[in-house]
């Protein structure tokens, strides 16, 4: 691995399927990034995350294996990126504590999540503000920023309700440096822009959180029936559409070229059926989508390939990782007695 490339790294938590949103928003550009022989990406399943948020073990074993299939599917360059699993580069996990001693506990009561659970306790009325919080949650900046300090990544590509969780990796990184000398490099988020947010089937954001998603491979049918659920309003077929206010055409945008966008608008002004625009989406997505999602049925099939490609990934970051622990650990003291 050179190391003069910029690193790019982000992690991907492993409690869902991913739908539509996470492919436009993020899974799509990662991939084409992957593919620029100017960055080293590092792009890793943060399953240690997952633990934060869910605590069934079957769901968390499975996102797994669906999101390191979608990524080889799509064809990941895992020539150039490195693909891994978070718990599989115990580096990380020992980073964590070292960095937890020079974190201020006064930065954690300001994350962002902590901060929504306390409020959410109180608006209950309940009488601890900490009540079910764990210490996962509490400390998961922390976490994040290990992941990010033990490769030296300089740019982080989150969506916004990251950029808190980067700041605070940076402000570690400093206090490390201050105290101990300069060893890590100081992140920046890259912040995906707001075209790049892909609406749901109810017209608001596509997030798990609402409910609202489609799954990026569902099969030919299913993906039929969830494009005709989407909401659209009760304008007859032969009445002239906005498009810029419907779900269809905002999703139909992120997978078309501008010239067909521009075709489509057209149709709109003209008046198109919801059922005929139905349909048209449906096989527009899935033409786009069909010979990755052959790849991906095909994937799942091979666990054991995906599992080799995942250790492979591993492996190679802890050849970074593992001699930059050796000079943290010098840094702070722990060493060998002799030479
Ligand atoms: N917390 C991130 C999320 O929920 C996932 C993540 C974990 C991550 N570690 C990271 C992202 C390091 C960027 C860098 O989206």
């Amino acid at each position: 691995m050179k190391q003069d490339k910029e690193i790019v790294l982000t992690g991907i938590t492993t409690t869902g399927t991913p739908h539509l949103g996470n492919y436009v928003g993020a899974i799509r550009p990662a991939i084409e990034a992957s593919r620029d022989a100017r960055v080293q990406p590092f792009y890793f399943l943060a399953d240690y995350h997952a633990l934060i948020k869910c605590q069934e073990p079957e769901r968390i074993k499975q996102s797994t294996l669906e999101i390191a299939a979608t990524w080889l599917a799509l064809g990941l360059d895992t020539d150039n990126a490195v693909f891994y699993r978070q718990s599989d580069v115990p580096e990380i996990t020992e980073l964590t504590w070292i960095i937890s001693c020079v974190t201020a506990k006064g930065l954690m009561n300001r994350a962002h999540a902590y901060k929504a659970a306390v409020a959410e306790n109180q608006e209950k009325g309940e009488k601890d503000p900490d009540k079910g919080i764990t210490m996962g949650l509490y400390c998961y900046p922390i976490l994040m920023a290990a992941d990010i300090l033990l490769f030296k990544a300089r740019k982080i590509p989150v969506g916004k309700d990251q950029i808190q969780h980067i700041e605070m990796a940076r402000d570690i990184a400093a206090r490390f440096n201050h105290i101990y000398g300069e060893h890590f490099v100081l992140p920046e988020a890259v912040v995906q822009e707001e075209g790049a947010v892909l609406q749901g089937l109810d017209g608001r954001k596509m997030s798990k959180s609402y409910n609202n998603t489609i799954p990026l491979f569902l099969p030919e049918k299913k993906l039929r029936k969830m494009i005709m659920k989407i909401k659209t309003n009760s304008l007859p077929p032969e009445a002239p559409k906005d498009p810029e206010t419907c779900t269809l055409f905002s999703i139909f945008q992120a997978f078309a070229s501008n010239e067909e966008v521009e075709q489509l608008r057209q149709r709109y002004h003209q008046g198109i059926a919801w059922g005929e625009m139905k349909q048209y989406l449906f096989e527009y997505i899935n033409e786009h989508v069909k010979d990755a999602r052959a790849r991906y049925q095909e994937l799942l099939q091979h666990p054991e390939e995906i599992e080799h490609r995942l250790k492979q990934g591993a492996a190679r970051a802890r050849e970074v990782a593992a001699p930059f622990m050796v000079e943290i650990r010098e840094a702070v003291g722990i060493a060998p007695l002799t030479r």
